[in-house]
């Protein structure tokens, strides 16, 4: 994970929108915690799960790492004034994004995370052109097998 998010904090640049996917405990906080820390943030990385949204600002990126497991109605999604966080200046992670439903902005990278018998798995997907740069910066970097 802590490679992983390092691989990401390279390549992620403002306006874009990751979504990490995977079962309750397959990884998604450690790999947003992987990535604050390996952008410089030395405070400590909460879960959103209470608060919906931890705000960071570090390595003159603003960051906002969502958890929207509590919405049960993706119009909370809507109601909640989130969407002005989805901007060009701002790099957003979001856990549980179908739980926002189809209003939610679409990602440019997808994560997702399952559990294997040792660590995690994590398969990456690219949805938009910014996504597949970052994808590409990131097979190319040679770190993560
Ligand atoms: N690569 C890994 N190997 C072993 N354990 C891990 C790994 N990544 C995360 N964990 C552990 O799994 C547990 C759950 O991780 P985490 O809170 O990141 O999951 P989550 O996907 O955010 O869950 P939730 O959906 O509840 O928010 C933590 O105890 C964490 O330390
Ligand atoms: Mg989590």
């Amino acid at each position: 994970m802590a490679a992983l998010g390092a691989e990401l904090a390279e390549v992620l640049t403002p306006g874009m929108v990751v979504f990490l996917n995977g079962d309750l405990g397959a990884g998604k906080t450690t790999l947003a915690r992987a990535v604050l820390h390996a952008l410089g943030y030395q405070g400590k990385v909460k879960s959103p799960t209470y608060t919906l949204v931890e705000i960071y600002v570090v390595s003159n990126l603003y960051l906002y790492h969502f958890d929207f497991y509590r919405f049960n109605d993706p119009q909370e999604w809507d109601e909640a004034g989130f969407r002005e966080y989805f901007n060009d200046a701002s790099v957003c992670l979001v856990e549980w994004p179908e739980k926002a439903g189809d209003l939610l902005p679409p990602a440019d990278l997808e994560i997702a995370l399952r559990v294997m018998d040792s660590g995690r798995q994590a398969e990456i997907s690219a949805r938009t052109g910014k996504g597949r740069e970052c994808l590409s910066r990131i097979a190319s970097g040679g770190g993560i097998a």
